[in-house]
């Protein structure tokens, strides 16, 4: 059958196929994010991840006896990827341009083939000389490392099959071009049809493969969402470009729990990694000043101390401000109207700012009490005490709901020398132990209305 070409209209943040343009995206209510590409249509199907030698086998025959995983010796990597680099999978690194993606992955490879590992980094982006010079600043390398910038895939292909590396980079998938489609790098259907095939390569030669997924905010390129399906972990860059630390959050993982978190921080001499991230994320915490309290999220299996800032005063406009940065705007709305109405706090003419320091995103529901708090001590001009923590979710009727691994929260607090922490009244069974043998003044909230009658 002959190849026929067809237009196809692609949203280029979530991949979303239509034959006709749309204003909004029904896939992902992205405005504007549709362009129109050319895709050849022809008998022959492509992306396949089964090749010719599979074999059928039964669930009984497969040993799990030798654990294909391997070390990057980045621990916080490690931690993120659910305890090392599984061979023959493949990972998508995302974040923002300039965020630290292609210097993370160089260090991976250094410390790879440090450990007598084949590694082949394929740079679409820089060229050997730009690549050699941030290397330099990153530590020595040795000669299990290659280099090889190209950008068609037919030529990649070849290079991968012939040096037989054991870990592949590509960086990126925008830059990456399939000559069997007719469209232009970074187009829907290329970055579809490319991963496709290093999908292949991965599973067909057991290669680990991380592709690296710019997200651009205009909408020119296909952000790396669009290939979130296809591959088995995804792994996305957060973090102010203008602040040193940066965190890894995994969102999917075939191999792994999701939403364990990294923490760098980026230096003259790469991403190195924060051991104690809470320490890190208070660093600056002002004190004797109103409208700032810590609080407690997990990551994963990690707690994390928090900052959260709140600044209410009154509006200067006939409609009230309200903003919010690092968490959920509609929670922060809900959470004043909640105190409005139960503890009678008249903020309807005042604008409110919620800020969690250091830049980081938190949507944990247990953050609500820290933030109740945060709004109450700058509406009310009270300093809260810097060695008090909050953690606790509020809901619709005013009441402190429970929160999840509540022991884990407390001995953090505990190990940063915290002397008090507000809990929810239903989670004091759960800490019997600690309130007996630690030095620790463990209180009880039931209700919003008890964060009043606290010494605060
Ligand atoms: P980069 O890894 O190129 O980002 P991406 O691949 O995600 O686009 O990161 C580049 C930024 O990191 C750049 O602003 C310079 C900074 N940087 C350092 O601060 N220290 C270093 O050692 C390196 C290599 C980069
Ligand atoms: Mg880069």
């Amino acid at each position: 059958m002959a190849a026929k070409n067809r237009s196809v209209f692609f949203c280029t943040n979530c991949g979303y196929e239509s034959s006709k343009w749309m204003g909004q995206c029904p896939g992902c209510k992205q405005w504007n994010t549709f362009s129109e590409e050319t895709v050849v249509v022809s008998s022959k199907s492509s992306g396949n991840a089964v090749h010719k030698g599979a074999v059928v086998v039964g669930l009984d025959e497969i040993s799990l006896e030798r654990e294909d995983r391997i070390t990057t010796h980045i621990k916080e990597l490690d931690r993120v990827l659910g305890g090392g680099l599984v061979a023959g999978s493949l990972t998508l690194v995302g974040g923002d341009p300039g965020i630290g993606k292609s210097t993370l992955l160089l260090q991976v490879c250094r410390m790879l083939s440090l450990d007598g590992i084949k590694v082949l980094y394929i740079s679409g982006e820089e060229s050997l000389k730009q690549i050699k010079l941030r290397a330099q600043r990153i530590g020595e390398f040795n000669a299990n490392m290659k280099l090889y910038c190209e950008t068609t895939l037919s030529l990649i292909e070849d290079v991968i099959r012939k040096e037989k590396p054991e870990v592949v980079v590509i960086d990126s998938i925008q830059t990456m071009y399939n000559e069997d489609i007719s469209s232009a790098p970074g187009s829907v259907s290329q970055v579809r049809e490319t991963t496709g095939k290093l999908l292949q390569i991965a599973k067909g030669e057991n290669i680990s493969i991380f592709i690296v997924g710019h997200v651009t905010k205009e909408g020119t390129v296909a952000g790396p969402r669009v290939l979130e399906h296809m591959v088995d972990t995804v792994l996305y860059f957060e973090g102010e470009r203008h602040a040193s630390y940066r965190i890894l959050r995994s969102v999917k993982n075939r191999f792994g729990s999701t939403n364990e978190i990294g923490v760098f921080r980026m230096e003259e001499n790469g991403l190195n990694e924060v051991l104690n991230p809470s320490e890190y994320m208070l660093l600056g915490k002002p004190t004797g000043v109103p409208g700032s309290i810590v609080s407690c999220s997990m990551e994963g299996t990690r707690p994390l101390l928090i900052e959260i800032q709140a600044l209410v005063c009154t509006t200067n406009f006939g409609i009230p401000r309200r903003q919010c940065i690092g968490t959920d705007f509609n929670r922060v709305n809900l959470l004043m109207a909640v105190l409005e109405k139960r503890l009678g706090l008249q903020m309807g003419s005042c604008d409110a700012y919620v800020n969690i320091a250091g830049g980081i995103k938190i949507t944990e529901p247990a953050i609500d009490l820290g933030i109740a708090l945060a709004v109450i001590s700058s509406f009310k001009n009270i300093v809260i005490d810097d060695k008090m923590v909050a953690v606790g979710e509020i809901g619709l009727s005013g009441e402190v709901r429970a929160v999840s691994m509540i022991t884990s929260r407390v001995n953090e607090v505990i190990k940063l020398g915290f002397d008090t922490i507000i809990v929810p009244g239903v989670n004091m069974d759960d800490l019997k132990d600690i309130r007996d043998k630690k030095n620790i003044r463990i209180v009880p909230a039931y209700n919003v209305q008890d964060l009043v009658s606290l010494d605060i």
